[in-house]
């Protein structure tokens, strides 16, 4: 069982093909979406996933028409709230990670409620990564470094120290990335968490997604074989 990712991390990504393909709106793409979150939670707290995270809204995705950001925004609103019962039925931890100055601030206020409720959950953690980027990241934590310590202090810092001033702090890095729809790039996600990350690329769009897809990607980790640079 030393084989289950700690970490398993996702791009979810193909809503708005999923969508197109079947002559329906966009956002009824995003809507479906929803139930592939719900189904991979399941399947990560069943398989002893501790930390399931998704990329959920970018930095670079404010750039969307002005509409779907706004119906993005308010999906996420009302997720939230119909899924609570899910995490205190499931003891499922509600963690939101990003730029959280560019969001509402009712969203936040809710964010807030659910993650103050949800803080004590310890089965698995659902991270949902809301107006990030790795490079937006790795700049606060840079700033925040430069502010906190003397510049003595600074020029000592190793890279685990460093990684404390990430947004991701204290949250181990992914151990496994899927990335649906066929799309092979990073698109600004954990850039630095994801140094020693395995990927795992699929055709299938994030609506179709769901626990058979999620433990084939599972399957597929447990046959590789990390070697972290050395020699095995
Ligand atoms: C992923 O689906 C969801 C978000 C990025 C918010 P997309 O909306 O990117 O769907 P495609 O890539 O256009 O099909
Ligand atoms: C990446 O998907 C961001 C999220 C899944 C939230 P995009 O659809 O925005 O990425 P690009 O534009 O294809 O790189
Ligand atoms: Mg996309």
């Amino acid at each position: 069982m030393d084989r289950i990712p700690q970490h398993v991390s996702i791009i979810m990504d193909g809503n708005g093909r999923w969508a197109k393909a079947r002559g329906l709106e966009r956002v009824q793409g995003h809507f479906e979406g929803v139930e592939s979150v719900r189904a991979c939670l399941e399947a990560a707290a069943e398989d002893g996933v501790k930390y399931l995270s998704v990329y959920a809204f970018s930095e670079e995705n404010w750039n969307r028409p002005q509409d779907e950001v706004i119906a993005l925004m308010e999906l996420m609103m009302r997720s939230m709230k119909n899924e609570l019962h899910t995490f205190l039925d499931n003891n499922i931890r509600f963690v939101v990670l990003g730029n959280r100055a560019r969001l509402s601030d009712t969203l936040n206020a809710a964010i807030d409620d659910l993650m103050n409720v949800t803080a004590g959950n310890t089965r698995t953690t659902l991270i949902l990564f809301l107006s990030y980027s790795g490079q937006w990241d790795i700049l606060q934590a840079a700033k925040k470094a430069a502010a906190e310590l003397s510049p003595e202090e600074f020029q000592a810092l190793s890279a685990d120290d460093f990684s404390k001033y990430l947004i991701t702090a204290g949250i181990p890095d992914p151990d496994l990335l899927i990335r649906t729809s066929g799309e092979l790039r990073m698109s600004n996600y954990l850039l630095w968490q994801g140094a020693y990350t395995e990927f795992y690329f699929t055709d299938i769009l994030w609506p179709d997604f769901r626990k058979p897809q999620f433990r084939e990607a599972l399957a597929e980790y447990a046959r590789r074989d990390r070697r972290y640079g050395k020699v095995k």
